[in-house]
């Protein structure tokens, strides 16, 4: 492949990328949680070609992005549930899984044989641009490598997919810094992956909360591995008092941390610094290195943050 275009956030950068994309190119652009790998939905080529640079599994499905409701209900059928999440939370962290429209006109790849498909309306000004400027609805994984960190920079993208991917469109950091919350309505609506849309926020829309597809018998994300966002160096969590030899991330008061998620204890500030911070410890510690990570609690954002800090220590397939 050619290398890879870094396209500055103005009219000409996202004219370029919104081109590329048109003509079954893939380009990597920001949303409010991380950069998404963008391809065109409606091109089989194109979505074969995500799966391709990512070296993802075919049966892990992918993230349609549209502008607004009224494009997402031109791909899925809302019930009265869907419409009060999606007016709540649109544009947003939120990514709701729906059925699937038999008019949608998307790629069968988008949802790897499945009958619902996921959709999110991302809030980044630029996601809204690029959406609007190239009128295609656009998959977007999040663009590393399978199984590797998240990105919430262009640096992160380039490093784990230059040459691999037509382009990439240069927001800066990405705010929210953890993934869309998934969800898939229904009496009890599931949660199938927490993110940057809190639990007790869709509860204080629903008037219940969701249940976790841990504890429902069937329905998990397909992509909910149990290892993924795995640094090269072993992860320890939960660590009040580190072992000698291993890098200690804090979060709150931890004298003698070598980085912190959040000094101050701030559930938002460390979504927003939890990738960069696993990337930095990584590249400190070294391939044979540790990290031990501090106790982060499990309200708010806290459960999408221990999600994610739970399957990067998870063992390696
Ligand atoms: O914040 C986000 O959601 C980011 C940005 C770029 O929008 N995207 C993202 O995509 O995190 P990805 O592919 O890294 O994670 C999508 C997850 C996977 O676990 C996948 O299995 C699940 O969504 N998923 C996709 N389509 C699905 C479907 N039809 N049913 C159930 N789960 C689905
Ligand atoms: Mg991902």
């Amino acid at each position: 492949m050619h290398d890879t275009l870094h396209l500055a956030p103005d009219s000409a950068g996202i004219a370029r990328a919104a081109a590329l994309l048109r003509a079954g190119g893939l380009v990597a652009f920001p949303t409010e949680t991380v950069y998404g790998l963008g391809g065109d939905a409606t091109c089989d080529a194109a979505v074969a070609g995500i799966y391709a640079a990512k070296g993802r599994p075919s049966h892990n499905p992918l993230i349609v992005h549209v502008p607004d409701l009224a494009a997402a209900e031109r791909l899925a059928v809302f019930d009265d549930q869907a419409r009060a999440l999606a007016a709540a939370f649109w544009p947003g962290p939120l990514t709701l899984v729906l059925p699937l429209r038999t008019d949608a006109g998307l790629s069968p790849r988008i949802t790897a044989g499945h009958t619902r498909v996921a959709l999110r309306v991302p809030a980044h000004p630029l996601a809204q641009h690029l959406l609007r400027a190239c009128a295609r609805p656009l998959a977007g994984p999040s663009a590393n490598p399978s199984g590797k960190i998240s990105p919430t920079t262009a640096a992160h993208v380039l490093h784990g997919l230059s040459g691999r991917i037509a382009a990439v469109l240069d927001g800066g950091p990405c705010t929210v810094g953890v993934e869309s919350t998934i969800l898939a309505p229904g009496t009890p609506p599931a949660l199938l992956r927490p993110g940057g849309i809190s639990a007790e926020d869709i509860a204080r829309v629903l008037g219940t909360l969701p249940a976790r597809a841990a504890d429902t018998p069937n329905p998990v994300a397909p992509g909910q591995l149990a290892s993924h966002y795995a640094p090269d160096a072993a992860l320890r969590l939960n660590v009040t008092a580190p072992l000698p030899g291993e890098l200690w991330v804090g979060f709150g008061p931890c004298p003698g941390a070598a980085l912190s998620l959040s000094e101050t204890g701030d559930l938002a500030q460390a979504a927003a610094r939890l990738f960069a911070t696993l990337r930095e410890a990584d590249r400190r510690a070294g391939p044979a290195g540790r990290i031990a990570v501090a106790p982060v609690p499990h309200r708010g954002l806290g459960l999408a943050i221990n999600d994610r800090l739970a399957r990067a220590a998870a063992p390696r397939p």
